[in-house]
């Protein structure tokens, strides 16, 4: 287990698109949990791998909410539904917030870290989330989608 070095904005991987992933082997494990420890070391709620510098389809995402974290390997958005009008931000972007605007609720397939294709069906924060991560593995950054005239500094914690 380890933190990983975060790719930051202006990072070119961070517009390349990641590639599906074949075998769950061991260093995709040992990724995901560095993922999840680097997730946690920055306090933030979705990492994509592209964001530790590895061009792979796995995200993992804690909610804090007394859950463990979840991780989606070759995440698929199958349906969304509605509309929220978010506020975001992005590891990849500190201290960097705007507005967005995000499906209400998003149906999605993944694999699990045990190989097992599942489902969920996502609203609010978690349905948020999963559209900011797929974006992600698409090479697509919050900050091209977000509401003008949102964005906000928020100088850190001393
Ligand atoms: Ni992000």
């Amino acid at each position: 287990m380890a933190i990983r070095n975060l790719r930051l904005e202006g990072d070119e991987i961070l517009t390349k698109k990641s590639r599906e992933v074949e075998v769950i082997d061991e260093k995709i494990q040992t990724l995901i949990d560095d993922m999840i420890d680097t997730l946690h070391k920055y306090n933030g709620v979705g990492l994509a791998a592209v964001q530790v510098g590895v061009l792979k389809r796995v995200v993992v995402i804690d909610l804090y909410d007394g859950n463990d974290p979840i991780v989606l390997i070759n995440p698929v958005i199958i349906k969304t539904k509605g509309e929220q009008e978010v506020e975001e931000g992005c590891l990849s972007f500190p201290n960097q917030f705007a507005k967005i605007i995000r499906p209400a609720e998003v149906i999605a397939e993944y694999t699990d870290r045990e190989g097992k294709r599942m489902r969920v069906t996502a609203k609010e924060l978690l349905a948020q989330t999963i559209s900011h991560e797929t974006d992600h593995l698409e090479g697509e950054l919050f900050m091209d989608k977000i509401i003008p005239g949102t964005l906000e500094y928020l100088e850190p914690e001393k």
